[in-house]
């Protein structure tokens, strides 16, 4: 671990999980305190007034740094709620089906299955094969679980367990000339790889700021195309709703306002997003997923691994998932950090388990060799197989 960007998480560790929660560097850090020492110090001019002003401004930053209209994207706290919020409104009928893959994030696979099965819907969870070679092969296995009941496809851009970049822009191609709509969830995609929602045919997107961006926890957005803005009703009735003072944009109005609560980190994606251009984060980026894929190559080679999809930049940014075995995830997760000081994940899916690691600019050739160590002692332990 280095001190380049000074990012505020832990230095005396091995640190191989920005991906689930990210951190942010100091500077960035110290704007959204500074944020949120404007909003106290005023809070009812901030919160009525100059903060709603700060938040338009910064909705328009975030629209053209994702590359769509200011007025389709709101600000929300996290993927699970933009979600929520599709899902629960989604028109199904009983019947109706939505399709997916068995690569979901847990926590939304919950979220889809509550809503479809109230609405007398199913979830389906198509299997994508792993390991795969091609992106036709995953477009083609996806569409095998496509029939006359669905209405709506529901995949991750970037996948979470798996770290798998899927080819969501030749999904939605497809998916849209079935008259289907399409809903991605973007978590990782944001600065992880270049995020253009413009050419991606897309109804709707989800992605988080909190990681790959860097802003504080709480920053993520909700994108919807103005064709679908009527059917979306808010996860929470508030002024927005027959507002006294509404704006142009009716899906604003309803889905920017949420009662009281602190948008400083929502304040702070401007900041973060200069952060990033003043440092080049392109160049940055690209070096980690450089190192990405040379980790991973290493690793597999180590270990003799059958990797899940080709090592390369079409389906790897800056995260990878080392397919292992281990009877026991909890266990193995808690073994990498108390006993080597690791920080990673571990995850089951598909009877097989994951341990991802995420590359950010804190990272170097020294949590590298502290992984492969790692696993070489649990191999030989009989905590893991590969
Ligand atoms: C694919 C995917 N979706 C969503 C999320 C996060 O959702 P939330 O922050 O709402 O829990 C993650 C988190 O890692 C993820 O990997």
């Amino acid at each position: 671990m280095n001190d380049a960007f000074d990012f505020l998480v832990r230095k005396d560790i091995t640190f191989l999980n920005f991906g689930s929660f990210g951190s942010c560097p100091k500077e960035i850090f110290s704007f959204y305190q500074k944020k949120q020492l404007e909003l106290e110090s005023q809070p009812v001019s901030f919160i009525v007034e100059d903060g709603i002003n700060q938040l338009n401004n910064a909705r328009k930053t975030l629209a053209s740094y994702v590359h769509c209209q200011p007025d389709d994207l709101v600000y929300v706290t996290n993927p699970s709620y933009a979600i929520n919020t599709i899902a629960k409104s989604l028109r199904l009928k009983k019947g109706d089906e939505v399709l997916s893959t068995q690569l979901e994030y847990g926590a939304l696979i919950r979220a889809w299955n509550y809503y479809c099965e109230k609405k007398g819907a199913s979830f389906i969870q198509q299997r994508i094969p792993l390991p795969f070679s091609t992106s036709d092969e995953v477009v083609a296995a996806f569409f095998k679980g496509c029939s006359d009941k669905t209405k709506a496809i529901y995949i991750s851009h970037i996948t979470s367990a798996t770290a798998l970049i899927l080819p969501v822009e030749q999904i939605c191609e497809e998916a849209k000339k079935r008259g289907l709509i399409t809903i991605v969830d973007g978590a990782h995609a944001p600065a992880q790889i270049n995020l253009n929602l413009n050419n991606l045919n897309v109804d709707i997107y989800t992605g988080a700021c909190h990681k790959w961006m860097m802003a504080p926890k709480g920053a993520s957005f909700l994108f919807v195309s103005k064709a679908h803005q009527n059917w979306i009703d808010p996860l929470l009735i508030s002024w927005g709703y027959q507002s006294d003072n509404p704006s142009n944009s009716l899906f604003i109005d309803y889905h920017q306002t949420a009662g009281t609560r602190d948008f400083s980190a929502f304040l702070t994606v401007p900041f973060c997003i200069d952060f990033m251009r003043r440092n080049n984060w392109e160049d940055v980026s690209d070096k980690n997923k450089k190192n990405t894929i040379d980790w991973a190559l290493r690793l597999m080679n180590r270990f003799n691994i059958e990797p899940i999809s080709p090592i390369s930049p079409s389906f790897l940014g800056q995260m990878f998932a080392i397919p292992i075995y281990t009877p026991d995830c909890v266990g193995l997760k808690q073994r990498l950090w108390h006993q080597f000081n690791i920080e990673i994940p571990v995850t089951q899916l598909d009877k097989r388990n994951f341990i991802r690691f995420s590359i950010q600019a804190f990272n170097d050739w020294e949590d590298y060799i502290a992984l492969e160590n790692a696993l070489q002692a649990l191999e030989k332990s009989g905590f893991l197989k590969f």
